[in-house]
């Protein structure tokens, strides 16, 4: 049965869960208090780079089922869902910033119809659904009828329509049954499992999993530093890990560091929750650690390459934090970018989408609108995200455009065997296969003696990549 839903905060959860719920046939209401925002949703522009996402708002604008305001009780009047999806940044020491949930509280406290299930989407902490209900009552009274169910959500920018349609799991937390189950029923299409739970548990679930493949990332990172060191292919390695049920291959891939607006927030989020509840998250800190270096460590490999990087010409492919999303919040490929400005090397750069969004933070780097244009003239090229047009790159013209061909492809995306045909010195993340010794050696010398075995060994691990079976 088609609901009346509003969705306060149009930024990215906000936003997809709006078109989601719209193009099911949903009457949604979106609200957003940002004035700019809101002029360019109501003109058709969604502000970020989501795939699919223009065209499904667009769809459901003209269907007349999505229509935007920034007037929060007018949005919610009508409502019987209200879905609170605005930011919870990370605030001093690591604490989440809950300010934006309590506005979000006032303002539709006073507006809503009773009866109206009030549901928190963003990713919060687990005593934040007695606050909302706190805030509502205070304005309404305590025998007020409003039910809050926390709802969290597992979607990944790039592919978020998708995660809405096709999720591994539906959680929704209260202690208001029906309230559950309607919250639920929205999701009746798909065949997934349903935890109904209590608020903390739900909240708690979305935390645990974003520190749970957090710290899958920052064991890769941490065990294919290991491998390089030791000559070990780490791709390779999880092959024969992975295969374990137990383990499993997702979010093994090791690169630059993770980044976005997520997990760097939710792991300090834990931290602090552990360090205010006296529990003290020492694998979690850890995870964090392990990540900050990261960046670091690609340039590590840069400088193993190129030798000092001062007035070399580095050029970092991608910008955003992972593909598929101009986001570069947290990026590590800026952070790599930090690195080299500050050794004084001339750092140019390419995304297909990040462009803009980048060049407000760092203007100092030198932005081009084509990867071959971004390397001419090139020391190195780095790729810091996995871009697919990254992976078909034609390396026999990118070869020739720079000044030398390096390789540093810290996403692993490009076949070594086919870089060093083409005579690339090829560094990946944990493929073991740095020619050039250990990474303090400083700048490499070309061994062209080591070089037949080293193909033939890269050669091999290559085909059992492209078989499709490997991590
Ligand atoms: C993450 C979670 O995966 C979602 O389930 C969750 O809903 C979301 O946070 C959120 O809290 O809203 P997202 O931040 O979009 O989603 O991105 P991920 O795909 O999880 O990637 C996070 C970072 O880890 C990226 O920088 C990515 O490049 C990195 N990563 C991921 C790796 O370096 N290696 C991997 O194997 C996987």
């Amino acid at each position: 049965m088609p609901e009346r839903i509003a969705v306060i905060g149009m930024g990215y959860v906000g936003l997809v869960n709006a078109a989601h719920f719209a193009a099911e046939g949903h009457e949604v209401t979106g609200v957003e208090i940002n004035p700019q925002r809101l002029a360019g949703l109501q003109n058709g522009e969604i502000g970020f780079y989501e795939p699919g996402l223009a065209e499904v708002v667009a769809a459901a604008q003209r269907a007349g089922r999505l229509t935007f305001t920034g007037d929060a009780a007018e949005g919610v009047r009508e409502s019987r869902m209200v879905f609170l999806a605005v930011g919870t940044p990370k605030a001093a020491n690591g604490r989440v910033d809950l300010s934006q949930i309590e506005r979000a509280a006032r303002d539709v406290g006073g507006a809503i119809a009773p009866g109206t299930i009030v549901v928190i989407r963003s990713t919060v902490p687990t005593q934040t659904a007695a606050r909302v209900q706190s805030i509502i009552r205070d304005l309404r009274g305590e025998q007020f009828p409003v039910a809050v169910v926390s709802h969290p959500e597992f979607l990944q920018q790039g592919s978020a329509l998708w995660g809405m349609a096709h999720p591994d799991r539906i959680v929704v937390g209260g202690d208001d049954p029906m309230a559950l189950d309607r919250i639920a029923g929205l999701y009746h299409g798909t065949q997934c499992a349903v935890i109904k739970t209590n608020h903390q548990t739900a909240s708690m679930i979305k935390y645990l999993s974003n520190a749970f493949l957090a710290a899958k990332v920052s064991f890769a990172n941490e065990m294919a530093k290991l491998c390089d060191a030791l000559g070990v292919d780490f791709l390779e390695a999880m092959r024969g890990v992975g295969l374990d049920r137990r383990i499993g291959t997702d979010f093994f891939a090791p690169g630059p560091g993770f980044g976005g607006s997520c997990f760097p927030k939710d792991v300090a989020g834990l931290v602090a929750m552990g360090d205010e509840t006296g529990v003290d998250l020492v694998l979690m800190k850890s995870v964090l650690r392990t990540n900050h270096r990261q960046p670091r460590y690609v340039y590590r490999k840069i400088r193993s390459q190129v030798g000092p990087v001062r007035g070399k010409v580095i050029t970092l492919l991608g910008l955003s934090f992972k593909a598929n999303t101009d986001d570069v919040r947290e990026s590590p490929a800026l952070d790599v970018a930090r690195i080299l400005l500050s050794e004084g090397a001339v750092v140019r750069a390419y995304d297909p989408v990040a462009e803009d969004r980048s060049r407000t933070v760092l203007p100092a780097v030198r932005y081009s609108s084509d990867v071959y244009g971004a390397a001419t003239g090139a020391d190195a090229v780095v790729v810091c995200t996995e871009w697919e047009e990254f992976r078909t790159l034609d390396l026999d013209r990118l070869s020739k455009v720079m000044a030398v061909p390096v390789l540093i492809d810290a996403r692993n995306i490009i076949n070594p065997v086919d870089a060093l045909h083409h005579a690339f010195r090829y560094s990946g993340i944990g493929r073991g296969s740095d020619w050039h010794g250990t990474l303090d050696d400083g700048p490499a010398e070309d061994r062209q003696s080591g070089r037949g075995a080293e193909i033939e060994r890269l050669e091999e691990s290559a085909a059992r990549g492209r078989t499709g079976d490997g991590p």
